[in-house]
This record gives C-alpha cells, sequence and structure tokens, in this order.
C-alpha cells in the first residue's frame, strides 16, 4: 500500500497573518503531508455581496506549498453569511417544531431550497476558478458534514413544494400515490399533488409511507445538492480527489449515494465524545473501563462502513486530538491513544487521517477543543502523538488493506422506517447493526458493509454475510440471495414490508417462495426484563421476537425456551426470530462463523484485529498488555510479543 498521509485542519483566517509562515514551517517539520482549509469561510471569502476576497487564501495556499504541505479545500457553503440569509430568508431551515432555525451558528440552510442552491454553485465556481489548478490543491471537501445538529431533515415551505414536485415524478398520478400510501385509511385521500401536507404537524402520527418518502426526500435532496459541487468542482478542478466528511451515527440520508458522487468517502472521528454521548450502546461499567481511550468498535464500524460508500478509497479527515467541547463530558485520552486512533484507521485502509484542529481556538464556539497546537502555539500532547504517527507511517511497509472475512448489509431505508415505525422502544437499527458488528470483532472476524444494492453482486465475495432488519428485499437482492452459496443470516425485521411501507401480501420475510426459511405470521416487542430465553442456550431474545410458521423443507435449529422456532435454516437462508441479547449473538455468530469455515479468535473486550491478506493488525483499547501468543503461532512483523495498553502490531497469520 502507498504511504497514509498525514494531516491537519487548519483555519488560517483565524490567526495573524504573520503566524502563517512559522505554522507552515511547524507542520513540515512535525511530518504532516496536508492540511484541509476554508470550510467555514464563507464570510471571510466574501464578506459584502459580490465582493470575493481571495488573497489571503493564495497567500496562505502559495506558503503552504513552498513548504511542501499540500491542500484539501473545502467548499464554504456550510456557513453562508449574514448578509445572504437576510437576502432570503426562507432559505432557512425549519424544526420538526415548524418553526425556522436562526443565523449565529452553522448548518443554517435548505437542502432544497434552489435560490441557496445558486448561491453555492457561484461561491463554488468562484473558489475552484482561483484554485483548481494550484499545485498545493489535491483536493476538496464539499460543505461540512451533512446532516450535522439535526439538518437533513427541514419542514419549511420551500421543502414542501419540493416534495410534492418529488411525489409527483415518482408516483405520477395522484392515485397512485394515494395507493402506495393506504390513503383510505382515515380519509387521509389527496386530489391532486399540491394538496399533500408535509408529515411534522400533524395530530397524531402520520401515516408511516408518508414519513418514509419524506425522509427518502430528503436524503435525495442532499444528494442533489452534493452534485452541484461536485460537477463544479470536477470541471474546474481536474484531476483532484473530491470527498465529503460523513459523521459518527448519522442515518439521515443515504451515504452509499452521496459516496457514489465523491471519489473518496471521508469521517470524523471523535471516539470519546462518541463513547460518552451514545449511551444506549454502552453501559455504565464498558463506559468507565474505555472512558479514556474510546469504544473498540466505534471508529472500526464507521472505517468498515465508509469505505464501502466510495468504493475502498477513503480518509479520516477529522481525528479527535484531545478533549473536545460538545460531549456530555470531555475526557482527555489516555496515553498514546491519539496515535493509536490514527494507526487503526490506517490498519483499516484509510489513505489519510487528519487531525481537528492545528491549533485551539481562544475565541467562540469551540474555545474548550483541543487542538495539536494550544491557543498560545505551545504543541499541547496531540502534537507529540501526532509526530509519532508521522514516524511510523514512513517507517511501516503498511500491508495492502483486502477484503473482509463476513458482510453486514446495511440500509438506509431501514434506519429510515424503523424509527418511523419502531414498534417497541428498544428498536434502533443502529444499535442492531452495530452489536452485530461488535459480536463479530470480538472473535477478530474481519467485516465489510455493503449496501442492498451493492449485495446484488457481492455476496459470493464473502464466506459469511448477515442482514439483520432489512427494510424491504428488491427483486434483484432477492434474486442474488436465491443464486449465491453464501450463507445468509437474516432478520430479526429483515424483509418485513413492501416497498410502500405495507405488510408483504404474503407476510414476511417478503421473499419468493422458492427461498423464504418461514412465514413470520406475528411478532411483539418486549419491555426490559420479558425476556425470552433460548433452549440449552445462554442467552435470550431481548427487545423483539417472531412467532414464525417454518417452510416445510426448513429446519429448525434452536428453539425459545417455550418451545417456538428461534433459528431456522432452509439451505443458505438462516433467519433468526428475534433481537439476540450479547450472549446469545455472540453463540449464533460463533456458530455462523465455524459453519462458514470462519477462523476465530477470543480477543475479550478491548483488543480488534483487522486482516490485510495474510497479514493482521492488532489494536489495543485495553488497560492490560495482549499477548499476541494467544493468536497461535504468529510471526511479529511490527511490535512486540505483548502488545500495551494504546499499542498496535502487525502480525503475519
Ligand atoms: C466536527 C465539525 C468540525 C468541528 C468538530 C469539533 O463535527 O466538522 O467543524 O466542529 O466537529 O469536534
Amino acid at each position: 500500500m502507498t504511504r497514509p498521509q498525514l494531516g491537519a485542519c487548519y483555519f488560517p483566517e483565524h490567526w495573524d497573518s504573520s503566524d502563517w509562515r512559522s505554522d507552515a514551517e511547524m507542520m513540515r517539520d512535525l511530518g504532516l503531508d496536508f492540511v484541509r482549509i476554508g470550510e467555514f469561510a464563507w464570510g471571510v471569502i466574501e464578506p459584502e455581496p459580490g465582493q470575493i476576497n481571495l488573497d489571503w487564501m493564495q497567500q496562505s495556499l502559495d506558503l503552504l506549498y513552498e513548504h511542501g504541505i499540500k491542500v484539501v479545500l473545502c467548499t464554504p457553503t456550510a456557513t453562508p453569511p449574514k448578509w445572504l440569509v437576510d437576502s432570503m430568508p426562507d432559505m432557512l431551515a425549519t424544526g420538526r417544531d415548524g418553526r425556522p432555525r436562526t443565523f449565529g451558528s452553522r448548518r443554517h440552510y435548505s437542502f432544497s431550497h434552489q435560490g441557496y442552491r445558486r448561491e453555492c454553485a457561484r461561491i463554488t465556481t468562484e473558489i475552484a476558478r482561483r484554485f483548481g489548478t494550484h499545485p498545493a490543491v489535491i483536493g476538496w471537501q464539499t460543505d461540512n458534514e451533512y446532516g450535522c445538529h439535526d439538518t437533513t431533515i427541514s419542514f419549511s415551505q420551500t421543502d414542501l413544494l419540493a416534495f410534492r414536485d418529488w411525489l409527483a415524478q415518482r408516483y405520477q398520478s395522484v392515485d397512485a400515490l394515494n395507493r402506495a400510501w393506504g390513503n383510505t385509511f382515515w380519509s387521509m385521500q389527496y386530489a391532486s399533488f399540491d394538496e399533500v401536507e408535509l408529515p411534522n404537524l400533524t395530530v397524531t402520527e402520520a401515516n408511516p409511507s408518508h414519513w418514509m418518502d419524506y425522509r427518502r426526500f430528503a436524503s435525495d435532496m442532499v444528494v442533489e445538492f452534493n452534485r452541484l459541487q461536485v460537477d463544479i468542482l470536477r470541471r474546474l478542478s481536474p484531476g483532484r480527489d473530491i470527498t465529503h466528511n460523513f459523521m459518527g451515527r448519522i442515518l439521515d440520508f443515504d451515504h452509499f449515494d452521496v459516496g457514489a458522487q465523491v471519489d473518496i468517502s471521508s469521517w470524523d472521528s471523535y471516539p470519546l465524545g462518541f463513547l460518552d454521548q451514545e449511551r444506549d450502546l454502552h453501559d455504565q461499567a464498558h463506559r468507565l473501563a474505555f472512558a479514556r481511550a474510546g469504544d473498540p468498535d466505534f471508529q472500526g464500524f464507521h472505517h468498515d462502513l465508509y469505505r464501502a460508500t466510495s468504493g475502498g478509497r477513503w480518509w479520516v479527515i477529522e481525528q479527535q486530538p484531545g478533549p473536545v467541547n460538545w460531549a456530555p463530558n470531555n475526557i482527555a485520552p489516555r496515553k498514546g491513544m491519539i496515535g493509536l486512533w490514527a494507526l487503526e484507521a490506517f490498519a483499516h485502509g484509510a489513505e489519510a487521517v487528519s487531525y481537528f484542529r492545528w491549533r485551539q481556538a481562544p475565541f467562540a464556539q469551540e474555545q474548550m477543543h483541543a487542538g495539536l497546537l494550544r491557543p498560545d502555539r505551545s504543541p499541547a500532547e496531540a502534537f507529540f502523538e501526532a509526530g509519532d504517527v508521522a514516524e511510523a507511517i514512513r517507517s511501516i511497509d503498511w500491508p495492502q488493506a483486502s477484503c473482509g472475512q463476513v458482510a453486514i448489509i446495511m440500509d438506509y431505508e431501514a434506519a429510515w422506517a424503523w424509527s418511523i415505525q419502531p414498534q417497541g422502544e428498544d428498536f434502533d437499527y443502529f444499535r442492531l447493526l452495530f452489536e452485530t458488528y461488535r459480536s463479530l470483532r470480538k472473535f477478530g472476524v474481519s467485516v465489510d458493509f455493503i449496501s442492498p444494492d451493492q449485495a446484488g453482486s457481492r455476496l459470493d465475495e464473502y464466506a459469511l454475510c448477515v442482514m439483520p432488519g432489512l427494510f424491504s428485499c428488491s427483486p434483484e437482492l432477492a434474486h442474488a440471495m436465491a443464486q449465491t452459496k453464501t450463507p445468509i443470516l437474516l432478520g430479526p425485521r429483515s424483509a418485513s414490508k413492501t416497498g410502500e411501507f405495507q405488510i408483504p401480501a404474503s407476510l414476511a420475510p417478503d421473499l419468493p417462495d422458492a427461498i423464504r426459511p418461514l412465514t413470520v405470521t406475528h411478532v411483539e416487542s418486549l419491555v426490559t426484563g420479558l425476556d425470552v430465553p433460548i433452549e440449552g442456550r445462554s442467552g435470550s431474545f431481548v427487545h423483539w421476537r417472531e412467532f414464525t410458521s417454518p417452510h416445510a423443507d426448513a429446519d429448525v435449529l434452536w428453539q425459545t425456551a417455550d418451545g417456538l422456532p428461534a433459528l431456522v435454516r432452509r439451505d443458505n437462508l438462516t433467519y433468526q426470530c428475534g433481537w439476540a441479547d450479547p450472549a446469545l449473538m455472540s453463540d449464533i455468530l460463533r456458530s455462523a462463523c465455524c459453519d462458514a469455515g470462519i477462523q476465530t479468535f477470543d480477543l475479550g473486550d478491548g483488543v480488534r484485529m483487522r486482516r490485510a491478506g495474510d497479514h493482521a493488525f492488532i489494536i489495543n483499547y485495553a488497560g492490560t498488555d495482549f499477548d499476541l501468543a494467544l493468536l497461535g503461532d504468529v510471526h511479529i512483523v511490527v511490535g512486540g510479543p505483548a502488545v500495551p495498553p494504546s499499542g498496535f502490531a502487525i502480525v503475519r497469520l
């Protein structure tokens, strides 16, 4: 693999220009390859309508280039300036409560607003025309973190009009829409597309089909918005890579669709912030044990997910450098973790990691957010760890990343569907996937994510495929499932709806009769404590359980303690009739791996492995040494026989 690149997010406009030269010198001496600049600078670039001021950026780019630092330039469209908002106030995004969101932070726009899109195209063109072929510029980032601060879905009049157009294109006739949504129920029929309302302020819940289309529409608006900028950048900055920075656990738009437009998916990784924030994923003991290291799977999950969205090329464009400012509590990392997070990303195939941010700002919203430098320009802890990473990437011969052993299907529509209709307070799609992923990783299994569309052609690449909670099964996917020999673990809730968000005519799962292992006759959600134990096994179904009637050709592998099918197999399809707690999940996946010939290890809670061909990277989030001899007879390529806390090793298996 070519040497990974190391960078930092840099905001020259925040500092006196007399600092810029020595910034560039320090970056070079630290071993940084690139910086990302410009993503919130619209107010500096265009302080008044039409007055374009890019000379400061020119000076900064020239200086960086002179010092051998490459640049990823951003479009500044996440922060439209005040004069622009005032010139078209209806561009503001509107919250679910129907109130417009206001100026004074960021992301205050609606994706569907045509006037704002034109402004974004204009400013993107200005910047790309000036710097598109600057020798320092190696790439572009569009906007910043689509979806952050709950901004994908907006409920303004502009959005409503755009939604009606979107529906008219999708359904062609309003009768088709009424049928798809089942609008005879509660007399919800519309006589024309112009009568359709937004789903946010209804008296009680709106029709789930209505919501589902609104979620699809909102996702499509993000995709259209992004495409506009990508098209301009391709034209004016040929040969440069384009990226967008995705986030942790944001599911509001289909990242596969945006990923298909860019060259490189990137994401913003804040392990300690996420651990404290995503409380439903971790119990208190786990949060304490990993408080200074981060959850051992949350980063890997997103590395593996976003790698899939843009065909394999991906970066971490923002990496946590120390305490952040936005989590409920902002903890300082254990020594070594700031460096280890970057090495872990490279182990999962990242081409680049960049720390957020070069220098801590003493002003405004993020003044409590660490950087590589403190506000007074003295080096912070992260500066030294970034230096260690710079050294490691030059001294290590990085094995080429390779395909994982198990594929998990990631279905953004399922995330929308089960949040619209959880049918039980604990049914959370992300959590379902995350628990599956964590369970596999504790065995040292390397996991890839694929979309339902990709699955049609890629199932055969994997020894095992897991498909929990899929929303609706397309004919192409059903065909691929029928053709492949790869074992597939389905359920709970997989293929339980039609694309219109209705119960399938022959009940769930909506699969051709020739392959369907069972029929789900009815389901229940389970309150905490009302677990359904599995006969002869240590774990239980929790949160969700399905009552089923197995197909005559299927085998009931496991039963619940009350004598009903729990795991049912027909040929290569196995259906899991409930949400498995961690013990049961581990049991099911261990036996699925064993049947599929996948080697498993016992890595425990804090050590993780990612394979690269016949090599494997070992990453230690735990607070104790990990003895590599536990992996059997391995040849150590990088590191010693005991991997210390925050340590890293490469072995040949
Ligand atoms: C990211 C964002 C950055 C900065 C950072 C702070 O979500 O892209 O601009 O706000 O968080 O951790």
